[in-house]
This record gives C-alpha cells, structure tokens and sequence, in this order.
C-alpha cells in the first residue's frame, strides 16, 4: 500500500518517527559489555519492524566518555569501543537499505580535554595562539586565584579550571569539556568540514548538542540573574553560525534538529528561521506534567511559536538526559525538572505505564515528527543503579545530590533468558541491569499483543499507512473536562482521557487504535487514548 504521509519525500524530516540510539547501551556485538555498532547492525532489522524512518545516534566518535561521549576527541574517528568508520559507513548504507535514514550528534559547544586542540593549547602556554580556539584567562584576586567569572555551570560545580601555569579555562560542563572559542574563525571553519564529512558519508542530518550555548558574551562578563541578554545563553550571533550551516546542509539535502533549551518561544523560533535549522527537540512537551490542560496549553504554544516560521513542531517524551517517561508519569510530580531529581522518590509504575501507553497515543498522532528514545517502546522503567556504578558526571558534580543520568541509560533487554538479557554474550554490560526486566525483554514483547512494543509497533505501522498523521492541521474538539479530543485531517481524532472517570467517546467508524479496552458501555476509561475514524472531514 502506497503511504499517503510525505515518509518518502525530501520532506521527511516534517513527520519522521525518529528513534534515538545511545550506542553504548543499545546492543553489544563483540560481547564486551559495551554496545557497539557491530550490536547495531545487527538489529537493525528490529528498527525497521518497529517501524521507524531514521535513528539518531547519540556521538559515536573518539571519546574518553567522562560525558557519556559528549567529550568528543576526534570527529573523524569512531571510538574503538563502538567499532570503525568503516564499519559506521556500512551500518549507514544497511540502514538506507531498509529505509532508515541516520542522523549524527555533532558537540559543537565544546570538545573533549583530549582533543587535539585542546592538548595543543595546553602545551602552548599564555598568550599563544592555540589558546585563542579556546576561552583561556587570567584569574581575578591578587594572585589570579580566583575564576575569571562567576557563570553559573550548566552540570552543577566549577566553570572555570586553572591550569599549571596560572591561567583558567572555561567549560560550561566538566572540566574534561573545555569550551571553543567561536569567535575563532578556525572553529567555525572545522566544524563546517565536520558537517561535510558526514554529510558525505551519507548521514540524512546532524543533532546539534547544547546548541544554544556556543557563543559567549566578548566580554566574559559576570552573570547577573535576570539581566539580558544571558552571557552565553541564545546569543544573537548564533544565527549567523546556523545561517552557514544550513546552507552546507542545503547542498546534501541533510537537516538539523536543534538542541535548543530556551523558555521564550520567540527567541526559540528564530532558530528555525528558513535558513536556519530544521528543526529543534520540544522540551516544554518533554516537560510537561500529565495533566490535560497544561499539555492542551503546551501543544497550542508549541504549534503557535512553529507556525510563523513554518517549521514542524517536534514531539518527545524522553532522551539520555531525563527520567524514563513510565517512571515520570508514575510519580506525584510527572513534569520534568533537573533541579528536581531526587534519590527515592515514590514511583507507581503500573500507573505510569498505562499512562506512558496513553502518552505515546497523544505524541504520534499530533502534527510534525516524534522522537523515541530505545527502551521507551518497550516501556523501560528508570532504573535505580546503585551508587558505586554512577558513572554520570552529574551525580558526582552535583555532590551526589542529583543521581544522575544512568537510570535511563541501561543496556536493553533484548531476550528474557538469555545472560544480561541478550544484550552482549561474554561480559556483565557497563551499567548493571536491574533484576526484573526478563519481562521488558524484547523477545517476550513481541509476541504479546497487550505490550509497550506492540503498542509501538501497531501505532508506527497506523501512522505510515493511515491517511491524516503527520504534519498538516489539528483542531480541538470539544471536550469534557480533563478529556483531549483533537481532529486530524480526513476524519482522524484521538480521544485522551486524563479525568478521573469515563469519558464518551464522539461518534465514529472505527476504532484504529486504543492503548487500552474500553469500559463495559464503550466509554474511554481514565489514563487511556483512542484513535478514531470518523465520519466528518476536517
Ligand atoms: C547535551 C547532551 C548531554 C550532554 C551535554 C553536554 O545536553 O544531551 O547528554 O551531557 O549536552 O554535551
């Protein structure tokens, strides 16, 4: 059947279902405990069953990995802990294959402490030009003993470290991350050729990491709360940057999505101007409690801050950086918050699943793209890892107040019998795996059709098939209180019920999907969703 949706277009990018695979984690071919490309490759088959139109790659390349492999050594090399180049050129082309597009996570705020820049400047010393690529100071105090600001870090702890011989360097994150000075001509120009050299290698688009924090005030000046523009956070020069990297994209038909953390929807917009990037992850979605009006409210401001620049909304529930959304729906408290996250917090994952189920609904059937992040179809839980395995610099910098990134980072469960779930073969997986996930396990999934992965797998294959998803108009229809009822084009309406009793459902053709039975009278019981044809054409 031919996909009425624009899947097979240049404009793929407008509705795609994007998968996002932590390599590290996803699956270990060489049974060393890590995941790696080799593991990929071969589940690639997996993806393309599930149903999904590209996978974005967490970094992949030369990486001390204190940052998970956000501290990047080298662009231009894969780490060997994940495998080669050659071997990423040929899990692209596998993917092309099977209609998977690939898309690759480029870190251009900062680089690893290994990297050869960095190593250079350090070895330089004052005054050299190798330090210029970077932001190197004097300190303040009488004995330059003191940072040469007070920025506040975007990890908890230091911004600034000092080097042997007096000077401070910044770094927005760890120390092992130091910052790039994108005033420098040399970084803009190397991360141009960066963009190219994947591009090449035939990658459909490029994740920007912290992409709002590339440029920094000249000045360096202190940071004083409330005061704008931010010091190094959305600074106007960063649309030129974007501006010459859309037009490099331009030329391989490649795409960006942004990494754009910024409350105010305007300044956010400007990002995805025309001729500049494509798209940007949604965290006020991400974010956004499971209550019906705050999420009502959310989908209107995210479609409303798109619309006058005409680029489609994205949609995310998760990523490698925030609690599993069966978890965050499971707690009292189901928005998302850095500065919230807490060691034993109360968490009742039944609950948080059926509505993770209902969420998942919601997510797919709204205009523009959705990301999912591996695990999140099959409904992995946040995972408690006891404190002697956190590798997360977060823990430890926040002086282990914050735990940390890891829960959500586990290594999948791909066979309920088989050692570490199937993950790798010889060796115990990098982050232990808890206990009970036999029953996550993606063999045990795939053949019950009550299941996360079911649940995913009937959706994507709906969405590709059915008429209405995807990009194009949405209206709301009306509703009782706490209810979501919108309408797609060519008669498309999903049904969210969030009210604590059971809503009626409008009158309709068929049911394409629910994330759970109906009540005994057909009605839409508490915490579930429904797709629906109707009769009426939007
Ligand atoms: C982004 C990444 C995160 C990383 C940080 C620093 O927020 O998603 O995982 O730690 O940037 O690169």
């Amino acid at each position: 059947m031919a996909a009425p949706n624009s899947h097979r277009t240049d404009d793929w990018w407008r509705d795609a279902v994007i998968y996002q695979v932590y390599p590290r984690s996803f699956a270990d071919g060489d049974g060393d405990g890590t995941g790696d490309l080799a593991g990929v490759r071969a589940r690639l088959p997996y993806l393309a069953e599930l149903g999904v139109d590209a996978v974005w790659f967490t970094p992949w390349y030369l990486s001390p990995l204190v940052d998970g492999g956000y501290d990047v050594a080298d662009y231009r090399t894969i780490d060997p802990a994940f495998g080669t180049l050659a071997e990423a050129e040929k899990l692209i082309a596998e993917a092309r294959e099977l209609g998977i597009r690939v898309i690759v996570d480029i870190v251009p705020n900062h680089v690893s402490d290994q990297h050869a820049w960095f190593r250079a400047a350090l070895a330089a010393g004052p005054g050299s030009p190798e330090r210029e690529r970077f932001h190197f100071r004097p300190g303040r105090g009488e004995h330059g003993e003191l940072p040469p600001n007070d920025w506040p870090s975007q990890f908890s702890g230091a911004t600034w470290t000092r080097v042997e011989d007096g000077e401070w360097y910044l770094h927005l994150f760890t120390p092992e991350q130091p910052d790039l000075n994108w005033a420098h001509p040399e970084v803009r120009r190397e991360h141009e050729d960066v963009l190219r050299f994947w591009f090449e290698r035939g990658v459909a688009g490029v994740r920007i990491d912290s992409a709002a924090l590339l440029a920094k005030d000249p000045a360096l000046a202190d940071f004083v709360e409330g005061v704008d523009p931010h010091p190094y956070i959305d600074q106007d020069e960063l649309h030129d940057i974007y501006r010459s990297w859309r037009a490099i994209a331009d030329t391989y038909q490649g795409v960006f999505v942004g990494e754009v953390w910024l409350p105010d929807s305007e300044r956010f917009a400007r990002y995805l101007r025309p001729d500049e990037l494509h798209t940007a992850f949604n965290f006020s979605f991400l974010s956004c409690p499971w209550e019906a009006d705050r999420l009502r409210r959310t989908i209107d401001d995210t479609l409303a801050e798109h619309a006058p620049v005409g680029a489609p909304a994205t949609w995310v529930l998760c990523n490698h950086d925030v609690t599993r959304t069966v978890t965050r729906y499971g707690r009292a408290d189901t928005g998302f918050d850095f500065a919230t996250k807490a060691f034993g917090t109360p968490t009742d994952l039944r609950l948080g699943t059926r509505r993770a189920r209902a969420a998942a609904l919601l997510t797919l059937v709204l205009p523009g793209s959705v990301y999912v992040y591996q695990g999140e179809e099959l409904g992995l839980p946040e995972a408690e890892i006891p404190l002697d395995r956190i590798e997360d610099p977060m823990h430890a910098r926040s002086e282990g107040v914050d735990p940390g990134r890891d829960g959500c980072r586990v290594p999948l469960p791909w066979a309920a019998e088989a050692p570490w779930y199937g993950f790798g073969s010889e060796s115990e997986p990098w982050l232990p795996q808890p206990r009970d996930w036999a029953r996550y396990a993606v063999d045990r999934q795939r053949t019950d059709p009550e299941s996360m992965l079911a649940l995913y797998r009937t959706a994507l294959a709906l969405r590709r098939a059915e008429p209405g998803f995807g990009d194009g108009p949405m209206t709301w229809l009306p509703a009782e209180e706490g209810v979501l009822a919108l309408a797609r084009p060519e008669g498309l309406v999903c049904v969210v019920n969030l009210a604590p009793w059971p809503a009626t459902l409008p009158p309709y053709d068929r049911i394409l999907l629910a994330s759970g039975p109906l009540d005994a009278e057909g009605r839409l019981p508490q915490d579930t969703a429904v797709w629906l044809r109707v009769g009426g054409v939007l």
